[in-house]
């Protein structure tokens, strides 16, 4: 039998009775949008982040581009953020006109490193791509915010960030996308940065069934804009415009499927970090791996285990020939992608997020993952390299 990458189908068995009431219950108020499980939604998320507001959307896609709209970004700005990461993260810069300037990331925790971070937003300030690699054009750029990702689950370095945004006067927004759930210095993704935003598509720690999304901020005067660009723009009644928005409402039975999975979270976290503590300390006894950090003070989220072996191929090959799924997550930086071609980067400006695509993959993980299931994956990588 196939192993699952990720097992949703173990976790409704677990759920299927609340997630099923749940959804009957809309069936029959027939609140379908904005529906009284969107405000509870909201308030149990808010609770768990620790933040005071939290607004449910269509996706983490338009949680990104919601907070960007807010801040009011546009033509003229630089929205630094990493290559390594999801289209999505950079594809809400250039969708409102604004640009991408990529930071390289960190060879332990592959998030954005700060030091880069630093020369990347000195060289855009003084138009001077020879202290660190810039878009073509980007002397005309105007720094305004700073899209940190927190990849694989494991929060990026925001005392670093954050000192930085202070002193050059930008906006940071947490794409905690794949973090939700993780832990920075006791500070739970959603409450770091002044913006953050995720996602609940199905394959995300806490997911749903469809696309869905959150954005979370204590800024009141921020999330009040970002719920009126979330409806078209709204003002003080539904057929009352104040600006262009757009339709970026989560579905009310996506908030029915959420909210069972969100009481046993905390639960699923703690399973997570099982299955990364066993396939850490059994990988660490092969050699040539390098794992992903989890600076002190952190918790990730482990919405992915990624490593790095320079015998990628083979050992991808020997768990597909024993029916264990791997995936690359990403073999293709963004700075390299065609759909930023026009940047004019080239593959040496970021060597680190070039190192990680060329040797990185990630193994089954999700809550449901038994020990046994574990040693049998590392068995067959064991064996690939012996
Ligand atoms: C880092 C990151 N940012 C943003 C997104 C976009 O989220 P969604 O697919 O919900 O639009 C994803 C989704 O994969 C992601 O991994």
């Amino acid at each position: 039998m196939t192993m699952p990458f990720i097992d949703l189908k173990a976790q409704f068995r677990e759920l299927e009775t609340d997630i099923r009431a749940r959804m009957d219950a809309v069936l029959a108020h027939g609140q379908y949008v904005m529906g009284p499980e969107i405000k509870e939604l909201e308030e149990k998320l808010a609770a768990f982040a620790g933040v005071k507001n939290a607004i449910a959307c269509s996706s983490g896609t338009d949680a990104l581009l919601l907070a960007l709209m807010a801040h009011g970004v546009g033509p003229g700005d630089a929205i630094f953020t990493t290559p390594f990461t999801f289209i999505a993260t950079a594809e809400v810069i250039s969708l409102l006109g604004a640009t991408p300037v990529y930071v390289d990331v960190d060879p332990e925790t592959f998030n954005i490193d700060p030091e880069a971070l630093r020369l990347a937003i000195r060289a855009v300030k003084m138009g001077d791509a020879g202290k660190y690699p810039l878009p073509t054009g980007a002397g005309k750029l105007t720094p305004k915010g700073i899209i940190p990702v927190d990849i694989f689950g494991v929060p990026a370095d925001y005392d670093s960030i954050m000192e930085l945004a202070d002193r050059h006067g930008l906006f940071v927004l947490q794409d905690a996308a794949q973090s939700f759930g993780s832990q920075y210095n006791g500070v739970r993704a959603g409450a770091l940065g002044h913006v953050s935003a995720t996602s609940f598509f199905p394959a995300k720690p806490l997911g749903c069934y469809g696309d869905g999304g959150a954005v979370f901020t204590d800024d009141d005067e921020m999330a009040q804009l970002m719920r009126s660009l979330m409806v078209h723009g709204m003002g003080t009644h539904k057929y009352d415009n104040d600006r262009i928005g757009i339709n970026g409402r989560l579905d009310t039975l996506q908030a029915a499927v959420l909210l069972p999975k969100l009481s046993v979270f905390a639960a699923e976290l703690d399973q997570r970090q099982r299955v990364a503590d066993r396939y850490s300390m059994l990988l660490s006894k092969l050699a040539g791996f390098t794992f992903q950090k989890v600076p002190e003070g952190c918790r990730s989220a482990w919405a992915q285990y990624s490593i790095v072996h320079e015998r990628r191929e083979e050992i991808q090959t020997a768990l597909q020939e024993a029916g264990i799924p791997s995936v690359v997550y990403y073999p293709k930086p963004l700075h390299i992608q065609t759909a930023f071609a026009d940047l004019g980067y080239t593959a040496e400006d970021m060597p680190v997020s070039m190192h990680l695509a060329r040797n990185i993959f990630s193994l089954p993980m999700h809550p449901y993952m038994s020990d046994e299931q574990v040693d049998e994956v590392c068995g067959v990588i064991a064996e690939a390299l012996a």
